[in-house]
């Protein structure tokens, strides 16, 4: 079903993303692929697609979940879920690792002391047969704990070449700041990548996607509706999905849906920006309202704060905006943020 709500798994449920899809498939064997792409765009859908269209094996690790500061323990607890939902396929490599037991269907793993777990040696245990590890949101991985993984993929690239990883993230300055390419003192500076990227889809395959969604749930919807979502909407498709569930359950006042949709982005925005929500709230609703160079900006955060702003700190706050992919060159990359940050107070 083109509208289902969780990301897809079969092709037969993606709307199109054909060419992405190939270019991942014959990445696979390079060392390292970046898949980027803004917030519901398609990138686990179009991962996960990908994956199970393999014929060799892969580890997904879904960091989405990961909390800031995380911990050892939170991390290899990720890699233990992560290989655990691979089992069949890798269990003949995890056999005798130090501090990894295979219990029935699952994976357990140390963390703590002399027994504990090493990724290095993971790592080259599974390079024993050609294998993907992919993970998705690897932004989240970012903080005081990312250098033991780091270290081990900086490692696993050099050594392991039957290994391909597939780094996922929607906040795409900080993935790069993650795998440190453009950082002197990171283990994988320089390191060559292959990034395929997730673009919107055009207006005509934004409005065939609706139609044809539609007519898997056997309604017909007049072609202005379409268009009036895909103007909102602006061909992202979690978006698209969003509306159309929507609408399927009879939601015909597409306004609404919108503002429903709004505030979800709102929760998100605050959620992102909640290191100092103040600032970040005062620079995202200048740009929201229109502010377009840098001392436009300037002047609305000094004019609401009543203060002078330092040229760093607005830059910082900027950067970080840009980092997280919610803005690109005072424009928002999504309009439904755009929405939200014209209520940010
Ligand atoms: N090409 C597509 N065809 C059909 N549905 C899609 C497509 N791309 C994304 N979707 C739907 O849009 C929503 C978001 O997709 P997905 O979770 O794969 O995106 P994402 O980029 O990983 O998002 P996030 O940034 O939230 O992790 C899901 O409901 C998914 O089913
Ligand atoms: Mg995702």
């Amino acid at each position: 079903m083109l509208f289902d709500e969780r990301p897809k798994e079969r092709r037969e449920d993606l709307y199109d993303r054909e060419k992405e899809i190939e270019e991942l498939k014959r990445s696979i064997g390079r060392p390292l692929i970046l898949l980027t792409g803004i917030r519901r765009i398609g990138k686990t859908s179009v991962l996960r697609v990908a994956l199970s269209e393999l014929d060799i094996p892969y580890v997904l690790i879904d960091a989405r979940s990961l909390r800031r500061n995380y911990s050892r323990s939170d991390l290899f607890r990720l890699i233990a879920q992560g290989l655990s939902g691979s089992l069949d396929k890798i269990k003949d490599l995890l056999m005798g690792i130090r501090g990894l037991r295979v219990m029935g269907v699952e994976v357990e793993v140390s963390w703590r002391g002399s027994d504990s777990l090493s990724l290095v040696e993971l790592f080259d245990r599974l390079n024993k047969k050609k294998i993907v590890i992919a993970i998705d949101e690897a932004q989240r991985l970012r903080g005081p704990r990312s250098s033991e993984l780091k270290d081990a993929i900086a490692h696993a690239y050099d050594y392991d070449k039957n290994i391909s990883f597939i780094l996922t993230g929607s906040e795409v300055g900080l993935l790069y700041d993650f795998i440190g390419i453009e950082d002197s003192r990171s283990p994988l500076y320089g390191r060559y990548y292959v990034e395929v990227k997730l673009e919107r889809l055009s207006r005509e395959q934004s409005i065939d996607f609706l139609r044809k969604g539609f007519a898997q749930l056997n309604l017909r919807v007049s072609e202005e509706v379409l268009e009036v979502a895909y103007e909102h909407f602006d061909g992202i498709p979690g978006w698209l999905t969003f509306f159309g569930n929507a609408y399927a359950r009879g939601e015909a006042d597409i306004e609404k849906i919108k503002s429903i949709a709004v505030r979800t982005a709102l929760e998100e925005l605050r959620n992102m920006t909640r290191d100092n929500p103040r600032r970040y709230g005062l620079v995202l609703r200048a740009i929201a309202e229109g502010r377009k160079t840098w001392s436009q900006v300037k002047e609305y955060l000094e004019e609401k704060e009543g203060t002078t702003i330092s040229s760093s700190v607005l830059s910082n706050i900027l950067r970080s905006l840009e980092d997280m992919s919610i803005i690109k060159n005072y424009e928002f990359l999504d309009p439904i943020y755009r929405e939200a940050c014209k209520l940010l107070q």
